[in-house]
């Protein structure tokens, strides 16, 4: 039988390389390449197909419901509930929370009507009970089953026909549809494949657990995210309490949606305000703490940012971000020496978000900056001042978007003034003092006097 000619996978990120080498050359990760099944080849003609009904772009058809877990910070990332016939990857490190999320998830869907099968493959039954009761979960209506065969696991599905299906975890489970071992990539593609099949056909909703794996020892889960309809991550750091669901991908929902959770004693708790969380470790005014005032998805959060400046023998001083982009940071360090005159040489650098969170919006850039600035004079900037804005390579500040609703958050945990870029639309201040500045050079000058 004619053989195709094999394809290697990185397992980290999915690309595919004719070639099998040390290094994946899109990622940079080493040792991730896999050989992907050789499938047969093609020799045989394919066979005549059917023509399709095609229809209009306007046909009538009523939005599908969502089911909503009641869970708020896991509906609004899912776009608003859980989507029929839709397949949905939640990936994470091991030991952040999946298990625990989904279960706690099962037992609400379920209790909210939709039935609910909960598939476990690296737990026995037993020791799933045991955690749900220590939840007090142990009364939910929630089908459980411990398998690892996928056939048998879409033998049940056919048969229950669920509203929802949790398969906990996707490297688990093993098909004789592809050859190679479990969690292999070969594996989780079918596995992923035959999962999000049975849900468009049957109108089942497929939670996918999927494990990150940096060794890339076993697939990531990587390789089935373009498969699925969405994808969260749900994310921590480690020695924190608080856990982070984030929406990557989402065919029915906005991506920038981020839920917060905090692991207690019994199983993960929603964290409806969470700038008063991320806020709570907040010591007396120091130099280099400043409050930036962002925005995840629809909801204004206020998140404390520490630099910590200290000069350094080494040729090379050290840049340390935890939480932010270091290429960003990098930038900033540029601007301020470029366009401010403030070098950092001789000086190494850490910045870190603190509670564990990470940020990505361009707005913290004024904020960042503020921290490094107060940091390296040893001045504290004004106590009870959040701080916004996004700096271009040319010093200059621009406007960042939604800046209402970041005052309007200040206010509310009672902030008393702003520091932000010039123009965008003006907001109502609402009793705050707002300081707005055109140039990086500004912030530098008047606030810290450098
Ligand atoms: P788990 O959901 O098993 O993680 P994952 O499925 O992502 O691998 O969570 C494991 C961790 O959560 C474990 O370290 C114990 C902790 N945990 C609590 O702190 N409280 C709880 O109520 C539960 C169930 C787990
Ligand atoms: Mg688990």
């Amino acid at each position: 039988m004619a053989r195709s000619a094999p394809r290697y996978v990185c397992t980290a990120c999915g690309a595919t390389h004719p070639k099998w080498a040390g290094r994946c050359d899109a990622c940079g990760a080493w040792n991730t390449l896999e050989e992907e099944g050789a499938r047969a080849g093609p020799g045989k003609a394919p066979s005549a197909g059917r023509a399709i009904a095609l229809s209009t772009l306007d046909a009538e058809e009523a939005p599908a419901p969502r089911a909503a877990s009641g869970i708020a910070e896991l509906d609004r990332v899912l776009g608003g509930g859980l989507v029929p016939a839709s397949a949905v990857l939640l990936a994470g490190d091991p030991g952040i929370g999946k298990s625990t999320l989904l279960l706690q998830a099962a037992a609400r869907f379920a209790a909210g009507g939709l039935s609910t099968v909960y598939i476990s493959g690296e737990e026995a039954a037993a020791q799933v009970r045991m955690r749900a009761k220590r939840l007090g979960l142990a009364d939910a209506p929630v089908r459980l089953g411990a398998e690892t065969a996928l056939s048998d696991i879409l033998a049940t599905l056919e048969a229950e026909r669920p509203g929802l299906a949790i398969i906990d975890s996707i490297q688990t489970m093993w098909t004789d549809a592809a050859d190679s071992a479990p969690g292999s990539v070969g594996q989780v593609r079918a596995v992923a494949h035959q999962l999000t099949a049975f849900a468009k056909r049957r109108g089942t909703a497929i939670i996918l657990v999927g494990h990150v794996t940096k060794e890339g020892q076993i697939a990531g889960p990587r390789v089935v995210e373009h498969m699925v309809d969405t994808v969260l991550h749900f994310e921590g750091e480690r020695g924190h309490q608080f856990r982070i669901l984030r929406g990557v991908k989402n065919r029915f929902g906005a991506t920038d949606e981020i839920g917060v959770f905090e692991m207690t004693g019994s199983g993960l708790a929603e964290i409806g305000n969470p700038s008063e969380l991320f806020l709570s470790e907040r010591g007396q005014p120091a130099p280099g703490s400043v409050v930036f005032a962002g925005i995840e998805g629809s909801r204004p959060l206020l998140v404390e940012l520490q630099a910590l400046v200290a000069p350094t023998p080494q040729a090379q001083p050290r840049r340390t971000v935890v939480g932010w982009d270091g290429g960003r940071l990098a930038m900033i360090l540029a601007v301020l020496e470029a366009r401010c005159g403030i070098p950092f040489a001789g000086l190494d650098v850490y910045l870190n978000v603190a509670g564990g969170l990470k940020i990505s919006e361009p707005a913290a850039d004024l904020a960042v900056a503020a921290a490094l600035l107060s940091a390296r004079e040893g001045t504290p900037l004004a106590p009870e001042t959040v701080v916004f804005g996004e700096i271009s390579l040319s010093g200059a500040l621009r406007p960042v978007s939604q800046t209402e609703n970041r005052l309007k958050e200040a206010r509310k945990l009672g902030f008393t003034s702003a520091i932000l870029s010039e123009g965008g639309k003006s907001a109502p201040t609402g009793g705050l003092t707002l300081t707005r500045m055109g140039q990086l050079a500004d912030l530098a000058d008047e606030t810290f006097g450098a």
